[in-house]
C-alpha cells in the first residue's frame, strides 16, 4: 500500500507541476484499441492491475493514457475517466492496451512534463478545470467526486483534473502549492481553509478576491454571520466555502464500549481515564491516535487546550489575550500526556485516517478527531459508532471551513468562475456534505437525508458557542501555526511543558497579530 500512495503522490506532483493551460491540452483524439477491458472491483488499484495485465506497476500511466483517451474520443460508449491514479471506483471499466502498445506509450511518456499530463488528460472542447486539494480519503474524494460529477453535468465539454495531493490538514498541498503559485503555475481553484490561511498566499497576488462571485450568487446572504466573519479578509473573501466541520468531536466504537460496560460516553477527563482503565482491563486498546501527516497530534492538543482553557481562554491564545504560561496550558499538557499514553505506540505511523480505520475495525475504542471522521464512516458503511463533545467542551464548536479559492493565474477562469458558483450552491452543498461528513456552509440546507451526526452538528452551530480551529486554518496566521505545530511535535517527543509553553509565549509575541 506503501509504493501506492508513493505512486499517486508522484501523479500528483506531476499534475501540478506541470499544470498546462487548457489551450496547450492534447485536442481529443482517435480511441486507443484497447487488448482486453477491466472492470474494477473493491479494494483494486490501478498499479495492481497494471502488474497483473503489463507485468509492471509503472505501466499504470498506459492504462489511465488508453482509459482516458478513449473517454475523450466517446465518452458515451467509454464512461470512465481516471481523474486521479488511487482512487478507482468498482465498476470503472478500464482498457487495458497490449504490452506492445503500452511499451511505446511509456517509452515517450514523461509525467514531468506539460505533453505528458495533456495525453492522461485530453482536453475537452471548453478547456480543463484544474482542482487543488488534499481530499484523497474516503469521505474526502467521496464529496469532491459528488462535486465532480455535478459540474460535469453542467459543463460537459470541461475536462476535470484532479490535482490533489495527499496528506491531511494539507501538510503536503500547502507548501506544494505555494512553490507552484511562485513559480507562476496554477490551478483553476483550489482548497483553502477559511479564515487567516489566505495569507500563505500572498492575497491579492497569488489569489483574488472572489467578491463577484459573492455579488452574483447573493453568497453573503446564504452563509451564517460568524462565517462571512471568518471569511473576510481584508476587506474581500478570498474562497466560496463548501462546508463547516467541527473539530472538537471525540469518536467511539460503541459495541467496544458495551464490552467494557461504559453506558454513556465521558464528559469529563477523568470520566475518560477511568474508561480507559475499564477498556484497558477488558482487553481493548482504548484510544487510536494518527500522527503521520503531521497534524493529528496538533489537532489533539488543540481540543484539549480548548477543553481547559474554555471558549474565551482557547481563543484568547491566538489573539494574544490569553498567556501561554497559564497553568491551565500546563494541565492542557498532562491531559494530552496522559492521553497519548493510552494511544497505540505506533501513532506516528498511523494517518488520520488509518487511526479512523482502527475505530471502524474495532481495534480501538475512542478517537478525537474532526468530523470527516464522520465521512470516513459513511464511505465504510460503518454505523456502529458514538460521537460526544471532547470531554470538557460542550456548548463550544470548534470550527473550520473549507472553500475554494481562484489564483491569479488560473490557466482557465471561467471554468473556474462556473465550479465556484456550484460550490456555493444548495445542491452542490447537500450533495458534497452528506458524503464528506460536515454540515453545509449555507443555512439553507435540508438537512432531513443527512446522518444523525450531521443533524446535531447541524443544530450544535446554531446554540454552541463558535470558536475559530488553529490547526485548521481559522484562528492563527501561518507562521503562528507553524510554530504550534513544531512546539507541538516537540513537546510529544520531549514531554517539556516549560520548554512548549516558553516557545508559544515567544511565538504569540512575534506572530498573534499578524
Ligand atoms: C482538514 C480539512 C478537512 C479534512 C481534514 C483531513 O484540514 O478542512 O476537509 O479533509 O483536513 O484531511
Amino acid at each position: 500500500m506503501k509504493h501506492l500512495k508513493f505512486l499517486y503522490v508522484v501523479l500528483a506532483l506531476a499534475v501540478l507541476f506541470a499544470m498546462v493551460p487548457a489551450a496547450s491540452a492534447a485536442p481529443a483524439s482517435a480511441a486507443v484499441t484497447c487488448d482486453q477491458t477491466y472492470t474494477a472491483t473493491a479494494g483494486d488499484t490501478l498499479s495492481k492491475i497494471a502488474d497483473k495485465f503489463l507485468g509492471s506497476i509503472q505501466s499504470y500511466w498506459a492504462i489511465m493514457w488508453a482509459t482516458n483517451q478513449n473517454n475523450a474520443a466517446d465518452p458515451s460508449k467509454y464512461k470512465t475517466k481516471i481523474v486521479n491514479a488511487d482512487t478507482l471506483e468498482v465498476g470503472d471499466v478500464l482498457c487495458i492496451p497490449s504490452k506492445a502498445d503500452a511499451d511505446a506509450f511509456l517509452k515517450d511518456f514523461n509525467p514531468n512534463s506539460a505533453s505528458g499530463v495533456a495525453k492522461l488528460f485530453p482536453a475537452g472542447a471548453k478547456g480543463q478545470l484544474i482542482v487543488g486539494s488534499w481530499w484523497t480519503n474516503g469521505g474526502e474524494f467521496a464529496g469532491l467526486n459528488q462535486m465532480f460529477q455535478m459540474y460535469k453535468q453542467q459543463n460537459p465539454d470541461v475536462e476535470i483534473v484532479n490535482a490533489a495531493i495527499a496528506g491531511g490538514a494539507g501538510t503536503n498541498f500547502k507548501g506544494q502549492l505555494l512553490s507552484q503559485l511562485l513559480g507562476g503555475v496554477a490551478p483553476d481553484t483550489f482548497q483553502l481553509h477559511a479564515g487567516k490561511e489566505v495569507e500563505t498566499y500572498d492575497p491579492g497576488t497569488l489569489v483574488v478576491p472572489v467578491d463577484d462571485v459573492y455579488a452574483k450568487n447573493g453568497f453573503d446572504k446564504l452563509f451564517p454571520p460568524d462565517l462571512l466573519a471568518l471569511l473576510k479578509y481584508k476587506d474581500h473573501y478570498w474562497g466560496v466555502p463548501v462546508n463547516i466541520h467541527r473539530a472538537n468531536v471525540l469518536w467511539y466504537n460503541k459495541a467496544l464500549l458495551a464490552k467494557a460496560g461504559i453506558t454513556s460516553p465521558p464528559t469529563t477527563w477523568d470520566e475518560f481515564f477511568a474508561d480507559a482503565d475499564k477498556l484497558k482491563a477488558a482487553g481493548i486498546a482504548p484510544v487510536a491516535l494518527g500522527g503521520h501527516d503531521g497534524f493529528e497530534l496538533q489537532h489533539t492538543l488543540e481540543t484539549i487546550l480548548l477543553s481547559e482553557l474554555g471558549a474565551d481562554g482557547y481563543k484568547g491564545l491566538w489573539t494574544g489575550s490569553t498567556s501561554w504560561t497559564d497553568p491551565k496550558v500546563t494541565a492542557a499538557l498532562d491531559v494530552f500526556k496522559k492521553y497519548v499514553s493510552y494511544a497505540n505506540a505506533d501513532h506516528d505511523a498511523l494517518s488520520w485516517a488509518a487511526a479512523t480505520q482502527l475505530l471502524i475495525d474495532g481495534k480501538a475504542a475512542f478517537n478525537i478527531m474532526g468530523d470527516w471522521a464522520n465521512g470516513q464512516f459513511i464511505a465504510a458503511n460503518f454505523t456502529d459508532y458514538g460521537w460526544a463533545p471532547v470531554p470538557g467542551t460542550k456548548g463550544v464548536f470548534d470550527g473550520l471551513s473549507d472553500s475554494f479559492a481562484l489564483p491569479a493565474k488560473a490557466p482557465d477562469k471561467e471554468n473556474a468562475l462556473l465550479w465556484l458558483d456550484l460550490a456555493g450552491s444548495k445542491a452542490a452543498q447537500e450533495a458534497f456534505n452528506k458524503a464528506k461528513g460536515s454540515i453545509c456552509a449555507r443555512t439553507d440546507c435540508d438537512y432531513s437525508s443527512f446522518n444523525a451526526y450531521l443533524q446535531s452538528s447541524a443544530a450544535d452551530w446554531k446554540t454552541d458557542a463558535i470558536v475559530p480551529s488553529v490547526v485548521h486554518g481559522a484562528a492563527a496566521g501561518p507562521n503562528y501555526l507553524k510554530a504550534y505545530n513544531d512546539a507541538v511535535a516537540l513537546f510529544a517527543t520531549n514531554g517539556d511543558a516549560t520548554a512548549f509553553q516558553n516557545a508559544m509565549a515567544a511565538a504569540q509575541k512575534s506572530f498573534a497579530a499578524e
